[in-house]
């Protein structure tokens, strides 16, 4: 009717577009969220796609562009739902925008999944490590979801550095979850969830274990802790995601185990993404 037409906001049609299912707000300046998938969809666990909103008008053509970041799908390959692990810039061109969604609300979503965080460009190995920092640990949290994962490996090791504790919680709760989840038990196997060590440390804030990833390794404080052995190219493999400085320095320490850096056309012991929004 007429009376509707004036009072609904018109509704931009997008393309690509998903509804979003559910928002958790995990500090002031993180939070996740799921999504609809669409149909055809088909992605490796820890491969990223592009998403994103529609920027604003522009002020003389009045013409909107989609606005699209690489977000690691925080989701595991069979989940019938998407998810995404944020960080909120507050003038972030995107996040600023992104970190106010709603259920209900629409976002966009190219459906080309690439990465190389995924199974395929590592060699078999007894102990997968995941190392990341901050918002890098959405990959983990889609490959710690996929069974594919526990029957590579015999041990899985997630290492989490954030500056304080309150940064942990998304990626602890994950992993609480996981253990205490009946499907998840049954799809990944009971056995197998006891496979997951997790090594959570912080950096500003005190907590039980605090330093840096990078340095706890090259002391040896991480072997020790876990009662490991130092790592090394014949057991080990490893998948790294975090700010560039970080990706850095733990390649470098990796490269010093003997390891090599893999990718899909070449696996090997070691893979590197960086964590895009940050
Ligand atoms: P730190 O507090 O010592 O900088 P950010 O919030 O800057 O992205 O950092 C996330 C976490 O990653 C912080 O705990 C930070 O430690 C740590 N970090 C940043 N850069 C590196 C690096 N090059 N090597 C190891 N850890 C790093």
């Amino acid at each position: 009717s007429k009376v509707n037409q004036t009072a609904a906001k018109p509704v931009p049609t997008l393309p690509d577009a998903q509804t979003v299912t559910s928002v958790t707000h995990w500090t002031d300046q993180l939070f996740s969220f799921r999504v609809s998938r669409p149909a055809s969809l088909r992605f490796r666990s820890g491969e990223f796609v592009m998403i994103g909103l529609m920027g604003d008008p522009h002020p003389e053509t009045g013409k909107q562009k989609p606005l699209l970041r690489a977000y690691s799908i925080a989701s595991p390959a069979w989940d019938d739902e998407l998810e995404f692990y944020s960080i909120k810039v507050q003038d972030g061109p995107l996040t600023s925008k992104l970190q106010h969604i709603q259920p209900g609300d629409q976002i966009i979503l190219r459906p080309k999944p690439v990465g190389t965080l995924v199974h395929d460009a590592l060699l078999p190995g007894d102990r997968l490590w995941m190392f990341a920092t901050g918002t890098g640990f959405a990959p983990f949290a889609s490959l710690l979801r996929e069974p594919e994962t526990y029957e590579k490996f015999d041990e899985v090791i997630v290492t989490h550095t954030c500056r304080d504790v309150a940064e942990l919680e998304y990626g602890r709760q994950l992993i609480e979850g996981l253990k205490a989840d009946e499907l998840m038990q049954e799809l990944i196997g009971t056995e197998n969830l006891e496979k997951i060590r997790y090594y959570p440390t912080t950096t500003r804030e005190e907590s039980p274990k605090m330093g840096r990833i990078t340095n706890l390794l090259q002391d040896g404080t991480v072997f020790k802790d876990l009662g490991l052995p130092q790592i090394n190219a014949t057991h080990d493999r490893a998948m790294v995601c975090g700010s560039l400085g970080f990706n850095k320095d733990i390649m470098q320490i990796l490269e010093g185990f003997g390891l090599t850096e893999g990718a899909n056309s070449d696996p090997q012991h070691f893979v590197v993404e960086k964590a895009f929004v940050g």
